[in-house]
């Protein structure tokens, strides 16, 4: 068996290697985020495994079935950026990644005890010797209410990880699980109106797509926390910077952003970027922004590689994965 692995990182090498051994599949490696324009290394390939920067659209599905592949896997939780629908009319199996979600989930909750702490604001003091106090209060996680909107394994987690921390966790989701066991359900206004950190831990979809907007924020308290380690779309960004210039919102901690494809885990250093926003939001010292990093773990990266390759040896051998979509 052939595979491609496009958007290979040095980190991901050896576990490469190491499966391909082990697995007995001949493995193409290459760095390019797949496109039209190099599917044709595909050729010959029974597999594909990409990351998430690509946008795996109907055309590109089309080609690469049409050049012999037959699965396509992404070593990413979110699949938000293949059209599955056309997979699936097409009958091109496609299953996604399904690391640990620990790495995600303790990222979510240092996002939170950066905001409430001011943390970005005290950090860039300590660089030019200025040691005050001032601005710098700082809030307590036992005494707040944390909404989390989305309870699958993320959610969950990021709720036992704060049942420590002894603060009121309140959780909404369409399918309620075994994440009642560190919270409570209820309705999204609810989340909403009570809620002074809310996070989001929900799939991207047409559903779903800026669920955070100038109407959800308004529900919220003055002064509420948003943070965002699935999807930047999720949140509307132009809503965002509004509710912070108008400090209805307290602080965002985000890991991802509306249109960070070709930007977030590449050097731009000497570009010229052309996503405003991003830049805008960035300089407020209320708003902690990290590249996509909150599943960059030694524990996830294998785990993801695992799937990718495990993945459509799986689906090409029995018909079956456990996370075939
Ligand atoms: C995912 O697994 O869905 C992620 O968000 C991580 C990815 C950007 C590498």
């Amino acid at each position: 068996m052939k595979i491609i692995a496009y958007e290979v990182r040095e980190d991901e090498r050896q576990y490469f290697d190491e499966l391909g051994e082990k697995l007995g599949v001949e493995l193409v490696l290459t760095e390019e985020v797949p496109c039209l324009g190099n599917a044709s290394v595909a050729t010959g390939c029974d597999g594909v495994t990409t990351l998430g920067q690509g946008n795996i659209n109907a055309e590109l599905l089309d080609e690469y079935q049409r050049l012999g592949v037959r699965c396509l896997s992404t070593r990413t939780v979110g699949y938000d950026h293949i059209d599955l629908a056309h997979a699936k009319k097409i009958g091109l199996p496609v299953c996604n990644a399904c690391y640990g979600p620990g790495g995600v989930a303790e990222y979510t909750v240092m996002l939170m005890l950066l905001c409430i702490r001011h943390y970005k604001a005290a950090l860039w003091r300590m660089q030019v010797n200025d040691y005050s106090l001032g601005g710098l209060y700082g809030r307590e996680l036992r005494n707040l209410t944390v909404g989390i909107l989305g309870t699958g394994r993320i959610g969950t987690q990021v709720a036992q990880i704060l049942s420590g921390f002894g603060c009121r966790v309140l959780g909404y989701d369409v399918y309620q699980g075994k994440a009642s066991q560190w919270l409570t359900y209820t309705d999204l206004d609810t989340v909403y109106r009570e809620g002074d950190i809310i996070t989001i831990h929900l799939n991207l979809n047409e559903k779903t797509r800026h669920m955070i907007n100038r109407e959800s924020i308004e529900k919220m308290k003055p002064g509420v926390i948003l943070i965002n380690c699935a999807r930047g779309a999720l949140m509307d960004t132009d809503a965002l910077i509004d509710g912070i210039e108008q400090k209805k919102l307290g602080g965002l901690g985000l890991d991802c952003f509306e249109h960070e494809e070709g930007i977030y885990h590449q050097n731009r250093r000497d570009d010229i970027i052309s996503n405003r926003s991003m830049a805008y939001l960035r300089q407020f010292p209320n708003v902690v922004m990290t590249q996509h990093m909150a599943f960059f773990t030694d524990a996830a990266v294998y785990d993801m590689v695992k799937c990718g390759v495990e993945g459509i040896c799986s689906v090409l051998k029995t018909g079956k994965y456990e996370t075939l979509l």
